[in-house]
């Protein structure tokens, strides 16, 4: 039996009644009970006032049913069980009926599952979930712990409090049923999710999730923010202007030729050829005060005009440069000589050579490094899927001007975070590597693929 389910209103949603009619309202959304019965105004006033177990609940046996049910899936209910020990609250609009738990069957925890701390709360979410679960009591607990390996109902169920947890952590998808129809991994499309991919998603889209989102500025008055670029590195290394008479490709030709190329050839880049690069698709043309942010201008896109991304240049084979990492300081169009070839820095191009299926390293190596504190102290939740976005504004933009400029680029997918921290000498949390993009000159005959 569920009837010790306590139901109360969801956190944030308000009541009025006017005569026969109580409406519920919630983040503008808002639902009308016009009660031809006053018991159903009545329940509803019970759920408003502290809350009533489904037992206690008396009403019509078929519209009591049907309108609690219609609460429930428009996420106006939040559910508690063990006088508020667990309790189940909706973080977005449920889809799911209560899905019924079979004596027979066995059960596992969910793959998306996690327990998390959030201020002083345990909470049990998935991003399968519509409702989030905070476990304060450590008998409840011990049922998670047990549902790590798939088991059956009765070994997992030795008490009623069992009994209630497992129904809401059922209904909560937090359980799934391994055998039955409910087998997360028997859905080829849900199979193909990794957690942290899902978890991703659904944090940083709207939709399941109740969370503060976008430019909510919450560390304003606590934190500065950050400059438009980086504080300069390393010892300073003048670059060229771009040469003003370059014969100009239409926008359309250069899209029409782009493509990858992983070779290069034995002629090494310049520092020219290296110093145009960057300079059409990175520097920074202006920056101006807007409010308490410094914001710029770049030949790319970024969100709110923030810019967090700063270009490392790891120059293995390049004319006139000795080797090694440099920073690029794009309001000066400058390098910043960070450090000679160390250890870390090689390591980076050889990694970079083996992701392109090269059998030697790329003549320059540019790593996209993102601070993100530029984009935290602002924008809640999406700052880093923002900054992967950003990562591909600066990609294609790369591609454009390297292939503008007769040259070989090549995206790289994946890349060494830790052994760009080694190399460079800062925080992995303040900023590191997000993107990698081989550079070099063509090769004589294009031996591509
Ligand atoms: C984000 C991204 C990551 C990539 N990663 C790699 C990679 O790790 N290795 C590689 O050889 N090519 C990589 N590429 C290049 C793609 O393989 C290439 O764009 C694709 O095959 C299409 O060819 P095209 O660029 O010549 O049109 C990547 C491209 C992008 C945009």
């Amino acid at each position: 039996m569920f009837g010790d389910l306590h139901l109360s209103l969801n956190k944030g949603v308000s009541m009025k009644s006017e005569g026969d009619v109580v409406t519920l309202e919630r983040d503008g959304h808002r639902i009308s009970i016009a009660a031809a019965g006053h018991e159903l105004a009545a329940a509803v006033k019970e759920l408003s006032a502290g809350g009533v177990t489904l037992a206690r609940l008396s009403g019509d046996p078929v519209r009591l049913p049907m309108l609690m049910r219609r609460l429930a899936r428009g996420g106006w209910l939040r559910y508690s069980i063990m006088d508020g020990a667990v309790v189940a609250t909706p973080v977005a609009r449920p889809e799911t009926e209560w899905p019924a738990l079979d004596p027979e069957a066995r059960y596992v925890l969910s793959r998306f599952a996690y327990l998390h701390r959030d201020g002083d709360t345990l909470l049990l979410r998935s991003p399968l979930s519509y409702l989030e679960v905070a476990l304060a009591d450590p008998r409840a607990i011990a049922l998670v712990a047990r549902l790590a390996a798939p088991r059956p109902y009765d070994e997992l169920v030795e008490t009623d409090l069992d009994a209630q947890v497992m129904r809401l952590l059922r209904h909560t998808r937090l359980v799934c049923e391994p055998d039955g129809e409910d087998d997360e991994d028997g859905d080829p499309a849900i199979r193909q999710w990794e957690f942290h991919d899902l978890l991703f998603h659904t944090s940083t889209r709207e939709g399941r999730h109740d969370r503060p989102t976008g430019g909510t500025y919450r560390f304003r008055g606590e934190i500065d923010p950050l400059p438009a670029v980086r504080p300069a590195i390393g010892e300073l290394v003048a670059l060229p202007a771009p040469r003003a008479e370059r014969p100009q490709a239409s926008l359309f030709e250069v899209l029409d030729r782009r493509r990858s190329i992983r070779r290069h050839g034995e002629r090494p880049l310049t520092k020219e050829e290296l110093g145009e690069f960057l300079h059409r698709s990175a520097r920074l043309s202006g920056a101006f005060t807007a409010g308490e942010e410094e914001v710029g201008r770049r030949p790319y896109p970024g969100g709110g005009g923030l810019h967090e991304l700063e270009i490392y240049v790891v120059a293995g084979k390049c004319a006139d440069l000795p080797a090694g990492l440099y920073h690029y300081r794009a309001r000066e169009h400058a390098l910043g000589r960070v450090s000679e070839m160390t250890a870390p820095a090689e390591a980076l191009l050889r990694d970079a050579a083996f992701s392109t299926a090269s059998p030697d390293s790329p003549q320059v190596l540019i790593v996209i490094a993102a601070r993100f504190q530029r984009l935290s102290w602002k924008y809640q939740r999406i700052a880093y899927s923002l900054i992967l976005k950003h990562v591909g504004c600066l990609i294609q933009t790369m591609y454009l001007v390297a292939t503008a400029l007769e040259l070989a680029p090549c995206a790289i997918g994946g890349g060494n975070s830790e052994l760009f921290t080694r190399a460079l000498g800062e925080s992995y949390f303040t900023e590191t590597s997000v993107g990698e993009f081989a550079l070099g000159t063509r090769p004589d005959r294009e031996a591509e693929e």
